[in-house]
């Protein structure tokens, strides 16, 4: 009987040492287990458009491939987007573009609109003192002073390499023979066609078979011809930036708008000019991200949240992790607040900005936060300083044969801007007025509030969330990145370098990840549909966050190009739109 129990225990006591083994071996296999495989999207050797529409990235890639520069290339895609993708291109609108030049160089320009001189604070406030209801989003009011016209001529006066004639002939007869229009479109364009016909008071080239009650309905993969818009940007080609700010197309401008209600003069267009302006430069580990200064609010609050979120090890919390989500949100929420006081117009305003983007006051923001319950927004103000945007956005990033790259926003602020169709010149008119706080205190479409330092005065910029953003790695170029999305923007062009950085995502992999987002008000925490998990999202909310989910909800549509350690260049077009990466 003890012989039998020593043979047992013996026995035991050697398959305890196998399985011991058995462990020992299979937990270094996990340690050494392969790295995760990158599903990468479009890669190139050396050439690489990724925007909203394919006929743009496909224009400024012949431009790369003859010869041209990535801001030969830009000008080309932002005109094409005119034309293929009226819901945002921007010849009625203005925009931001960040830029590094293959020799290290790095600037940015601002075109965004101003107010016209006519513009008072007040002018979308009743009697007593509430805002009238879309004055500032829908119609003539809503319309800014457009730059995008005096941002493309002063990006090729200063960077370029080909004539702007040569630029715009591929866009002018993509204007006439027209482009095939996605089931996004349409269905768009289905949405939007009575509001065209209100505001404009008549139907427009956008409405016209698109409408419940036409009888000859446009289908998916029909063309779309704009003759008229073909004829502007012939005049512009012919007679340079002057033809849009003082020439024919100005007078047309002017007396439309006049014809219409709205303030605009003559003198207003004269007045315009794009500003070259020194980008935001921030360090996050080992990356340096290099962004677009005030009026934008992008590379300020971007530098802001990297700042807070740099003390922590965002690697180790994982991707969309209850842990990573608080530590974004909590960083955007006190980002967000400091938007909303410190930001405006720098012709306007004096910013704090090495203060804002500072380790020291990023530390300081954080001190009330904890991971196990929410800071209410009702608690966090903006910081204390001694001494002292739409969805419908579109953005696109180049990278060059040369190593130039380009990050470009470019917007008409909401779907169709003002949704003011100036039928004899072929495009549509911002509302970039509504991104100014119409009444300070009081919520813009995009629900965000600003205050003084972005009220409304003659000839002033309204502040943007529009981030065009390129990000350097051990002194390399290695990605360029942007979104459309209003407020939204600056959240999901974070996730995706932080995809990157941190969750050794691919490009195309970064852009297509769920996204979520949190602008200090409203309280809330926005989640893309169906992306995060239950428990996820049940963890948060007993941790005191209100969270929302939407189908409508889109968290922007990013479009980037990430370096390769080899040089090879990949494509990151959002599976959210019809954006398209094309490279060579
Ligand atoms: N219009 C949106 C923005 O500029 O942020």
């Amino acid at each position: 009987m003890i012989k039998i129990t020593l043979t047992t225990f013996k026995i035991t006591n050697h398959w305890f040492l196998f399985l011991l083994l058995l462990i020992l071996v299979s937990s270094c296999k996990t340690e050494q287990k392969a790295p995760r495989e990158i599903q990468r999207g479009k890669l190139a050797d050396s050439i690489m458009v990724v925007s909203a529409r394919e006929e743009a990235s496909r224009i400024g890639a012949e431009i790369l491939k003859n010869g041209g520069n990535a801001f030969d290339a830009l000008i080309a895609v932002d005109m094409a987007l005119n034309v293929a993708y009226p819901f945002a291109g921007s010849l009625g609108g203005g925009g931001f573009m960040v830029y590094r030049k293959a020799n290290g160089e790095i600037g940015s320009i601002d075109y965004r609109e101003k107010a016209p001189m006519g513009a008072t604070h007040d002018m979308y406030l009743d009697k007593e003192g509430n805002p009238i209801d879309s004055l500032s989003r829908q119609g003539p009011l809503a319309v800014g002073v457009p730059g995008s016209i005096s941002g493309m001529f002063a990006i090729n006066e200063k960077l370029g390499s080909m004539p702007m004639s040569e630029i715009l002939e591929p866009v002018i007869q993509l204007a006439k023979n027209g482009y095939a229009i996605t089931e996004n479109q349409l269905n768009r364009f289905q949405k939007y066609a009575p509001v065209f016909d209100q505001v404009n008071g008549k139907e427009v080239l956008y409405s016209i078979g698109f409408r419940e009650s036409d009888t000859l309905k446009i289908e998916t993969g029909n063309f779309i011809k704009n003759p008229v818009l073909a004829e502007t940007l012939q005049r512009i080609a012919d007679n340079g930036k002057s033809e849009f700010y003082e020439g024919e197309t100005a007078q047309l401008l002017v007396d439309f708008i006049e014809a219409h209600g709205g303030i605009i003069t003559l003198e207003d267009l004269k007045n315009y000019e794009a500003v070259w302006r020194n980008p935001i430069t921030s360090t996050y580990k080992n990356i340096k991200v290099i962004g677009m200064p005030p009026p934008s609010s992008g590379g300020v609050c971007l530098a802001q949240i990297f700042k807070m979120l740099e003390p922590y090890d965002m690697q180790e919390f994982g991707h969309n992790t209850v842990k990573s989500i608080q530590m974004i949100t909590e960083a955007e929420r006190r980002a967000y607040a400091d938007r909303s006081f410190f930001l405006g117009d720098p012709d306007f305003n004096d910013i704090p900005i090495d203060s804002l983007i500072s380790k020291a006051y990023a530390s300081r923001r954080m001190q009330s936060f904890s991971f196990d319950k929410a800071t209410p927004s009702a608690e966090i103000n903006h910081g204390v300083i001694s001494g002292y945007e739409s969805m419908e956005t579109t953005h696109f990033s180049i990278i060059d044969q040369y190593g130039n790259a380009v990050a470009l926003t470019t917007t008409l602020n909401g779907a169709y801007g003002s949704k003011l169709y100036v039928d004899e010149l072929g495009f549509f008119l911002n509302n970039e007025m509504d991104d100014f706080s119409v009444k300070p205190g009081e919520p813009n479409m995009f629900g965000l509030i600003g205050a003084a330092a972005n009220k409304i005065e003659p000839q002033k910029r309204m502040l943007s969330s529009m981030t065009p953003t390129i990000v350097e790695k051990d002194g390399k170029l290695w990605m360029t990145v942007g979104t459309p999305g209003g407020s939204t923007i600056i959240t999901s062009v974070l996730q995706t370098i932080l995809n990157v950085a941190d969750y050794n995502m691919g490009m195309q992999e970064a852009v297509d990840a769920p996204r979520f987002h949190h602008q200090w008000l409203p309280d809330v925490v926005i989640f893309e549909p169906d992306a995060f998990g239950e428990e996820i999202l049940n963890s948060l909310q007993n941790k005191g966050y209100e969270i929302r989910q939407e189908n409508s909800v889109i968290l922007g549509k990013v479009d980037g190009v990430l370096v390769l350690p080899d040089g090879t260049l990949e494509g990151g077009a959002d599976r959210r739109g019809d954006d398209t990466a094309v490279g060579f």
